[in-house]
């Protein structure tokens, strides 16, 4: 059905080239997902090994795809030569359509790499942050004014070859063609588009990190085992984990700084919950 709801637009007249940048989790996953369906991919990170460690990531994820779908023995290795590594921060966008960033839930990271690659990347590229708890707002604040009206939230979930949404979220300037433009990239890539205003948490993390806090304290407390609130919530609730089980796999410092950030935005002193 997913065929049915295909926006007019072609992605791939507008974006053939994506630059992402982190190798960790989220990028490596976005840059599998990209380069699986056919784009070209630029993956930056501070250093070799990091760029090492998200390459073998991805080959495992693939290789597994490969052997459940009975793909051809070249098929991982077509798709990991879409992907060029790179150590170089500014030469990863020059081509770029469309960047990704997915470095640590920092602000001041988030928005001097932004600041930088807005000096080189050129005029029509899109800026997008995956962002878990600050605002596009907040993260877009040193670019300048017609880049902002190019720059968004593509905010995915992990693991990202698994997930299937992605939330795009855009602010009061966004160019509306540009979210036309997103809602089919999200669809070629094989994922589901959801829209959301700059809010805070957009959607899933607003009632994700709450959740997650709640179950902490209802442990701290000594209310009850982190086993038995896993077991409640699979089997009570239907979820596919636990919330304690979810936290170890989204990983506890990126949990950390997400309740760090989400407890005071920058621009609301209010705290979501
Ligand atoms: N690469 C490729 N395929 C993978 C994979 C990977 N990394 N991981 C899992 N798969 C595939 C498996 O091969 C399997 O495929 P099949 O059903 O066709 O055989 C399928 O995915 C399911 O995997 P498993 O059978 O190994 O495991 P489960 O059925 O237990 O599912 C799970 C694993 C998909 C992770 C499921 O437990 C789940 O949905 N958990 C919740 C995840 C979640 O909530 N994520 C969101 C976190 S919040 C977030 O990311 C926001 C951020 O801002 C913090």
């Amino acid at each position: 059905h997913l065929r049915g709801n295909r926006p007019e637009t072609d992605p791939k007249a507008a974006i053939s080239h994506v630059a992402i940048y982190g190798a960790g989790i989220m990028g490596s996953g976005i840059a599998q997902v990209a380069a699986q369906s056919g784009y070209q991919v630029a993956l930056w990170d501070v250093t070799q090994a990091d760029l090492d460690r998200g390459i073998q990531a991805i080959r495992k994820s693939l290789t597994r795809f490969a052997r459940k779908t009975n793909q051809p023995a070249d098929w991982v290795q077509s798709i990991v030569s879409r992907i060029s590594p790179t150590t170089d921060q500014l030469a990863a966008c020059f081509s770029a359509d469309l960047v990704i960033e997915a470095v640590v839930e920092n602000l001041s990271i988030k928005q001097n790499l932004f600041s930088r690659l807005d000096t080189v990347a050129k005029a029509s590229c899109v800026f997008a942050t995956n962002t878990s708890s600050l605002l596009i707002a907040d993260v877009s604040a040193k670019l300048s004014d017609e880049r902002k009206r190019r720059t968004v939230a593509l905010h995915f979930f992990n693991p990202v070859a698994v997930m299937k949404l992605v939330e795009i979220a855009y602010m009061d300037g966004t160019d509306p063609e540009l979210l036309t433009l997103l809602k089919a990239w999200v669809l070629d890539i094989g994922k589901v588009p959801v829209l959301c205003r700059d809010t805070p948490g957009f959607i899933v993390n607003r009632l994700l990190v709450p959740y997650n806090i709640e179950a902490r304290q209802l442990v701290e407390r000594g209310d009850a085992t982190i086993e038995d609130v896993d077991t409640a919530m699979k089997l009570g609730a239907g979820y596919p984990m636990g919330p304690f089980e979810l936290m170890d796999m989204t990983g506890l410092d990126t949990g950390y700084h997400i309740m760090k950030a989400s407890s005071v935005s920058p621009t609301s002193t209010r705290i979501w919950w």
